[in-house]
């Protein structure tokens, strides 16, 4: 049974029988749905926009990156709101649900799914209009030891992310940073690198809870 009140652990949680877990909670469908429909919010959140941008361009066939796609929940939310949707995952046994889902979508046609790493994304430059990441960034840093590593591991992947992203880009990012410290680091990875924006916290008073990082590439 997926455990609800813990933080999850990559990659334990998500291999094996656990994909399969994962996969067919609806507790965590539910979740995942919901912080997807929340981030297509904030990408068209009026405070994020410039003013000569286009308001109600949602959707309209852009190209977004889902960044961490699992088995697709999110992707399949992108898909209905109208976007071409490239998803990305490292881990197989999350990313063959959501190849074998796709199936059944209503616009299967829209999205292609990639196993990849985030840190080394096999997109060329200038390609995609949005980018999204839903309860999977925080795991990017697994395996960098001190935060030396991790600080130079954010700095090159925000780096790239802001080269493929076309101008007038948006990324929203839903994650579980562990600490202050932790989303210090992940904040001055974006706005170091060519990004600015804001943070929500749905509850300000959890320090390590739910956190949204709506940003855009700087002209
Ligand atoms: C909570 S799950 C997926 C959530 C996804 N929004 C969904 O709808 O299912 C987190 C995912 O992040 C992926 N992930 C973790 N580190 C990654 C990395 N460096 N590159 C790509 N995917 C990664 C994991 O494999 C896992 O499938």
């Amino acid at each position: 049974m997926v455990r609800k009140n813990r933080r999850p652990r990559f990659p334990e949680d998500y291999i094996k029988n656990k994909a399969e877990e994962y996969n067919s909670s609806k507790w965590m469908e539910r979740n995942q749905k919901r912080s997807t429909l929340s981030s297509i919010e904030y990408l068209f959140d009026e405070n994020l926009y410039y003013r000569e941008d286009s308001r109600d361009k949602r959707g309209d066939s852009q190209v977004i990156l889902d960044l961490g796609c699992g088995t697709g929940f999110s992707s399949e939310i992108l898909i209905e709101n109208g976007f071409r949707v490239i998803g990305i995952d490292i881990l197989n046994d999350m990313l063959s649900k959501a190849r074998e889902k796709k199936k059944n979508f209503k616009t299967s046609k829209g999205l292609e799914l990639i196993l990849a790493d985030i840190n080394y994304l096999p997109i060329k430059v200038d390609s995609v209009n949005q980018i999204i990441s839903i309860s999977s960034y925080n795991f990017i840093i697994y395996g960098k030891e001190n935060d030396g590593e991790k600080v130079k591991l954010l700095h090159d992947t925000a780096k790239y992310l802001n080269k493929i992203l076309k101008i007038n880009g948006r990324i929203i990012i839903e994650f579980y940073p562990k600490d202050d410290t932790e989303l210090k680091m992940f904040n001055n990875s974006f706005t170091n690198n060519g990004f600015e924006g804001f943070m929500v916290k749905h509850n300000p008073m959890q320090k390590s809870g739910q956190t949204f990082l709506l940003l855009k590439k700087k002209v």
